[in-house]
């Protein structure tokens, strides 16, 4: 082929691929599927090979890093990057506001820009003839690291600029960050390795961004979003530049950069507090973390008539959220025992408010968690609550290390009840030989007992159990159903009436569902769902406890460890006994009854669920299918007849349409529940 035409061919293909680019990361608006795209790259990657010398540093094929470096340079800012004041609560939110808006004396309510605070690093991007030509950190706002190389393999941040109407030399300043699914599977990697983890998803993007070989930031998938300018230039182009903060972004969008899209232009500042709250609401739901908000005052002209006080605009403040994170010491580490003799080491830790509420408690998980946090007692720990999580220890501050930190041991006996300890192979866990005979986990299987899922005794709560077997009033649960007024009446808190209702609700629980019965006994791995299939599997009692465990393994959801812990728990002695001596205190269930085919109108339809169901659970939609004949499958093939694809359905929605097979959304198979009445 003529070289001319070579390069006609790749300035298209560079132009495409741009442009498919532009539409995935900026407007968040893919027009050609994910194939297509990499059919393109391909195509480019395989001409600029043959042809090395048409390779060029606009290339979307330059995204996936070049020759290592051995230090980086310095960048002076042709402008300052300044940094942000902080508010920390509404009340000096408002302080803000007060000294803005008298400032201004403006005649009608100032308007604003808000903003989400990325959790990231500040980058400034210099564009020259709309091509990308330098990168660099913030460093000191005046100075920055030169890292061209490492930004240039960050997918959303465009190499050349889109279009025709941009200023000759631009600088875009933004923030570079680690998207909350990238950061999990990064450390996810690290701890298959063994390798150490990041803390969090900022210091993850820092040390991704700080590599000096660009082919590891290549592969760490960190994003960027645009929230400001640099220097402008003016020659040769007619008023560029818009006279909001809000337009000026939108206006970066046009020529090819992403920006949050979050942003909102806002009237007045009641509508930024409101702003603040209802992303703070959503902060876990975004695919990013943030610390807070940035309020910026949306009028230019108003912002430089406010103007700068040291290294930070008078026009902006970073309106922050609680903090996450927080340091605090580990007092001490407890070990507790679970219902099935799990010994769970427990973080005691000097209280300290983080995420909104005081913690005093975490969980060191295992052994190996507590290796690789490298902890000891005494030690200074960062400690972060997310949302609704349970707290965490992220990591060990070291040069806070006392002399008198003490190593962490692990008790050789349950600390319970003083039976041996064993780590079974495969597992990270310590567990308690004890069975029944250990306290705790008799306390634990006696809650289970008594769930709301399970035999869901009305008024016996967790601590009443926990008083019930340390007055020794209860061994097991069917101690339970022996429980006289008097003995009830003598506990904390419980009077005649209490225990007379307490009295009432476990005669009520007598009457329950084979199911429900399987499910209390609390046998490993045996949930709910597993529970109820064994119950219409072998319809009664007498059949599951004589069940083998090639049986067993018919049983939907069954699998070998499944099969083998059920025949495990039906040999021991002493389980059998509570068994007998719960059906004896008259426990009862009503027959199930053999569905004849007719009511059985899936009779062997194979179905397949996929993707997020929103009106009901997996499990759910599974157990209600095969109730009605049904089998559920986990892969689709030929001989699939149906695929439930909820929302965000994959590859197993491609493979069905593409076998033909019939493909039902999740309304589709609500109503074919409401049609058999289940
Ligand atoms: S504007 C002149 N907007 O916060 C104003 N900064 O604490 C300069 N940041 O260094 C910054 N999200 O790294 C701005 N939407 C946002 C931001 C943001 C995160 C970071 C940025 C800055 C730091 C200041």
């Amino acid at each position: 082929m003529p070289t001319d035409t070579i390069t006609t061919q790749l300035a298209q293909l560079k132009q495409q691929i741009a442009l498919y680019n532009h539409q995935y990361y900026v407007l968040d608006q893919p027009t050609v599927p994910d194939a297509e795209y990499d059919r393109l790259m391909r195509e480019l990657i395989s001409i600029e090979e043959q042809h090395p010398s048409l390779k060029s540093v606009d290339s979307p094929s330059q995204k996936v890093g070049g020759k290592a470096l051995k230090a980086f340079s310095q960048v002076t800012h042709q402008l300052p990057m300044l940094s942000l004041d902080n508010v920390f609560s509404e009340q000096e939110w408002q302080a803000f506001v007060k000294r803005v808006e008298d400032k201004l004396a403006a005649s009608a309510a100032v308007s604003y820009c808000a903003e989400p605070k990325l959790d990231g690093l500040a980058v400034s991007l210099r564009y020259e003839d709309g091509l990308l030509v330098q990168a660099a950190t913030r460093g000191d706002g005046t100075s920055g690291e030169n890292i061209t190389e490492n930004i240039r393999t960050i997918k959303s941040i465009p190499l050349r600029l889109i279009g025709e109407n941009y200023p000759e030399v631009i600088e875009v300043r933004g923030e570079v960050f680690m998207p909350k699914a990238s950061f999990d599977a990064l450390n996810e990697r690290a701890i298959k390795k063994g390798e150490k983890t990041f803390a969090n998803p900022r210091n993850a993007a820092a040390g991704s961004l700080r590599q000096l070989d660009s082919k590891i930031t290549a592969q760490r998938n960190l994003a960027f979003y645009a929230y400001g300018l640099g220097f402008v230039s003016t020659d040769g182009i007619e008023r560029w530049l818009e006279d909001s903060h809000f337009a000026r972004l939108q206006q970066l969008k046009t020529i090819g950069l992403p920006i949050c899209p979050e942003i909102k232009q806002l009237d007045n500042h009641s509508q930024c507090q409101a702003f603040y709250e209802d992303i703070l609401n959503r902060r876990d739901e975004l695919s990013y973390e943030i610390d807070g908000t940035v309020i910026k005052v949306n009028d230019i002209a108003y912002q430089e008539k406010l103007g700068f006080v040291a290294r930070a605009p008078r026009w902006a403040t970073a309106y922050k959220f609680p903090a996450q994170e927080e340091i605090t010491v580990l007092e001490e580490v407890e070990f507790q025992v679970g219902r099935t003799g799990a010994i769970t080491p427990v973080a005691r830790l000097k209280p300290v408010f983080v995420g909104g509420v005081t913690v005093s408690n975490a969980t060191l998980h295992n052994q190996d968690e507590i290796e690789r946090l490298g902890i000891q007692v005494g030690d200074t720990v960062i400690i972060r609550r997310a949302g609704d999580v349970i707290p965490q220890i992220v990591s060990v501050v070291l040069d806070r290390r006392p002399e008198s930190a003490k190593m962490i041991e692990f008790p050789k006996e349950c600390p319970v009840c003083q039976s041996e300890v064993v780590r079974n192979e495969g597992e990270a866990v310590l567990r308690c030989t004890g069975g029944l005979f250990c306290g705790a986990q008799r306390k634990e299987a006696i809650k289970h007992f008594a769930s709301r899922k399970a035999f869901d005794i009305d008024g016996l709560g967790d601590k009443l159990v926990e008083q019930m077997v340390d007055e020794n009033l209860i061994q097991t649960p069917t101690d339970l159903f022996s429980l006289t007024e008097i003995q009830i009446s003598t506990l904390d808190r419980m009077g005649k009436k209490s225990a007379l209702n307490l009295l009432e609700s476990l005669m009520k629980a007598k009457q329950t569902t084979l199911a429900r019965f399987i499910y209390s006994l609390g046998i490993r791995e045996v949930g709910e769902a597993t529970a109820s299939n064994l119950a219409n599997y072998y319809l009664t009692l007498e059949t599951i406890l004589s069940a083998n465990i090639e049986s067993l393994q018919k049983v939907p959801d069954v699998g070998e460890i499944v099969a083998k812990n059920i025949v495990q728990f039906f040999s021991v002695q002493h389980n059998v006994e509570v068994i007998q001596g719960l059906v004896a205190s008259g426990i009862h269930w009503p027959d199930i009854a053999v569905k004849s085919e007719d009511e059985q109108p899936l009779l062997d339809q194979i179905f397949v669920l996929t993707g997020t169901l929103s009106q009901m659970g997996r499990s759910d939609a599974k157990a209600k299918l095969q109730s009605l004949g049904a089998k559920v499958s986990g892969s689709v093939s030929a001989k699939t007849h149906y695929l439930v694809a909820g929302e965000k359905a994959g590859s197993k929605l491609t493979k069905a349409q593409d076998l033909g097979v019939e493909v039902l959304t999740e309304d589709d198979l609500v109503a074919l529940f409401t049609k058999h009445d289940v």
